[in-house]
Parts: C-alpha cells; structure tokens; sequence
C-alpha cells in the first residue's frame, strides 16, 4: 500500500501523522511511505529523519494525495485538501463531522473512506484515539484556565491555587472522563476548589475514590449546574456523547449571571462545545469575551504542544494504522470491531448511525459497502 503523510495546515497545528519509527516498520513490512515535505517539522522532525527511516519527501500536497492508497493524517482535512481527495481512498485522521456539516458534505461528495479517529471505540466502550488528546486537553485546560484568569488576559485577576489566607479559585467541570478526570487532577494539584458534574454515577464513585479532597463530585443537573457555573471562576467543558453533537448544558443567560472575568475553557467545543455562548477559536485568537466572561474555544488543543501530542497520538493509532496496511480496508474492519467503529463515511455512503440521524440521510450498513 502507499501510505501518505501530508503536512498538517490547519491554524497552528503542528502535529504530523505518523513519525519516523512508524515509516520504518512500515516500509519493512513491504509499504511505500511518502512523507510531504517538512510535514514532522512543527513536532521536532525533519526530513532527513523520515528519508533513514526509508520514507520518500514528496514536496506537493498534489501528489502526494494522489498517490496514496491511505492517508495518514491529524486533523480534519481543510478545505483545500477536500479537493484533492479521490474516490475510494482511505483517510484516517480526527474528522468531528457531527460538528460540521460542510466537512461532512464534501467528504460525503468525495466518495473516501472516513474512518474517524474519534469514533474508534473498544468493546469496553473506551475511545483509544481520542483518550490520549483528551489526557492533553484537560491537562491543557487547567494551564490556559490560570493564563486567562490573569488581569492581563482580561480575566479576574485570580491565582488559581490562592495563597495562604486567601482563598483559592473555583474550577467547575463539566464531565467527569478523560478530559474532565485530567483537568480536575492538574486544578487539584494547584489547590483549586474543583467540582466534577456527571450524569454517570459509576464514573462519580470511581473519581470520588481516585481523587484529593479538594475535589468533590455532583450530579450533572439543571440545578446543579446553575449553581456550579455561576459560582465558577473557572469554568471547564468537557462532555462527550460519542460521535454526536455536545449536549448544550450552559445557556447565554446563565453565562450572563457569571462572575465578570471568570473563564470557559470549553473543551468540548470540537463537538460542538456544551456552552451557549461558546464558538470555534485557533491558537492565533485563541480567546474572546461574551458579558465579561473570557471563552477559550480551541478546536486543536494538543496542536499546542505537538512534540507531546504527535508521541501520544501515534502511539494509538499507529497499530490500527499498520493494520489497514497489512490487510486492507475490508479485512482490517471486519477483524477488528473497534476500527469498524471509525468507519463514518464509505463511498458515498453513511455508515455510522448518529451521523446519519444527525444529517437526516439513510443509513447504510458497513458490511455493504464491504
Ligand atoms: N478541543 C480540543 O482540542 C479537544 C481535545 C480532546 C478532546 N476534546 C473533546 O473533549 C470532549 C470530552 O472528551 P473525553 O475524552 O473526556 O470524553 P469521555 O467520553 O471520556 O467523557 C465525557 C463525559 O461526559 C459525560 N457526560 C455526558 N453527558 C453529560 C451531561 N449532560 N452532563 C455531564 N456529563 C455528561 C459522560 O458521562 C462522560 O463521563 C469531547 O468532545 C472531545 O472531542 C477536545
């Protein structure tokens, strides 16, 4: 198979798909690599690193896409790289189609094989792709929470964890799993009063077992939240209903009736973000205020610290990577029920079900366009 690795062109981000490492076990096993052209460059690889794995540099986006048989890449592909998608290719990347529906359409047109990083998921239930950003972002969350609730940034003017005698921040979270569980783990180590809303009340036990004491754990409901959110210094989104849009839990009144300077980290906004108020930011504009309230609403999070990120991402996906490799498209999915479950978009086709609830289109089942 030829297996391409494009340079990632979305605002700020500075991952790539797969590293030197990957392209070596890759070619080994009889696979040619093409590797676009100073695409490791934003996470600390260069050329002549993937040439000695025995990858080949193409320099044009063009031919690389056109070449490949499977594309191998971060984000969703950008408007740009639609165009040079072709039928029948398989493109393995983070798409979050739930979230919009111009990417969802034009994919569709294009007649690829979508399989979603983010919808992979195991027979436990877990989210093997998205875990390891998700273990990013709530970290991140927590650091972006702190620089912007600073005067400068135009936040209140808090130390997250207070000093002696003087009280420290309150950080809401909204979803207690991956994202929420890292968030509340970095605001409790600063000594941040967290609370951790959830609808799981399993997931309540385990994070009230696992964690300090100044974390404590609610019931995700209406009142909870008005009461949690308006008492928020900082306020974190990070819910998730897989493969579908965020649920909205936090209105535009309700983010009026919050402190003047408080701040949304809303994670969760790759999904559609769980906050009224909240709308797509980059890493160039990363923040913007709405009744005093400063939102940070970054859709690539991880993008940030890509030297991190690209190690934990490519640890997850390559071997599903290698997989498709190895054995095709068809074989690949139905041997391995957790990748199935990435498969959102086949020739033309919906194959994934909230997708085409979502999209009102007919749904058609994975063993058909096998
Ligand atoms: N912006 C970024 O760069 C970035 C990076 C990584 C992940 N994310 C996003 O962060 C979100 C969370 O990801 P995750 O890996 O933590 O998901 P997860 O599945 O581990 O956790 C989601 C949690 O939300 C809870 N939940 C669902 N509905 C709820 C409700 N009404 N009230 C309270 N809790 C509710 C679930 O019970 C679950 O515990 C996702 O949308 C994901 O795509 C964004």
């Amino acid at each position: 198979m030829i297996i391409g690795v494009p340079r990632e062109i979305k605002n700020n981000e500075y991952r790539v798909g797969l590293l030197p490492v990957h392209c070596e076990a890759l070619t080994e096993a009889g696979h040619t690599v093409l590797v676009e052209h100073r695409a490791g460059e934003g996470s600390g690889v260069l050329d002549q690193d993937y040439r000695a794995a025995g990858a080949r540099i193409v320099n044009s986006p063009r031919v690389l896409f056109r070449r490949a048989d499977l594309i191998v890449k971060v984000k969703e592909p950008q408007p740009s790289e639609i165009l040079l998608l072709h039928s029948g290719q398989i493109v393995f990347t983070y798409f979050h189609f739930a979230a919009d529906k111009k990417l969802f359409s034009s994919t569709l047109r294009s007649g690829i094989i979508a399989i979603a990083y983010e919808t992979i998921q195991s027979p436990d239930g877990s989210l093997p792709l998205l875990t390891p950003m998700s273990e990013i972002a709530g970290r991140m969350a927590v650091h972006e929470g702190a620089k912007y609730l600073e005067e400068p940034m135009k936040g209140r003017g808090l130390l997250l964890a207070g000093v002696p005698g003087v009280a420290p921040a309150k950080v809401t979270i909204l979803g207690g799993g991956i994202v929420g569980a890292n968030a509340a783990k970095m605001a409790a180590g600063l000594g941040a009063d967290v609370s951790i809303l959830d609808i799981n009340l399993n997931r309540l036990r385990y994070l009230d077992d696992v964690m300090p004491k100044n974390v404590k754990t609610l019931m995700s409901n209406a009142h909870n939240i008005r009461e949690q959110v308006r008492d928020a210094d900082l306020l974190i989104g990070a819910v998730l209903r897989p493969g579908a849009r965020a649920p909205m839990l936090v209105s535009r009144k309700l983010v009026k009736q919050m402190k003047r300077g408080a701040v949304i980290v809303d994670v969760a906004i790759d999904q559609g973000g769980c906050i009224e108020t909240s709308r797509p930011t980059t890493h160039e504009k990363p923040t913007y205020l709405v009744n005093g309230v400063v939102h940070y609403c970054v859709t690539n999070m991880p993008g940030a610290v890509a030297r991190t990120s690209t190690l934990a991402l490519t640890n997850a996906t390559f071997p599903y990577a290698m997989e498709i490799a190895q054995r095709g498209f068809a074989r690949a999915v139905r041997e391995n029920s957790a990748l199935a479950l990435g498969v959102n978009i086949a020739r033309g086709r919906v194959v994934y079900p909230d997708l085409a609830k979502q999209y009102r289109l007919p749904l058609t089942s994975l063993k058909e366009v096998l």
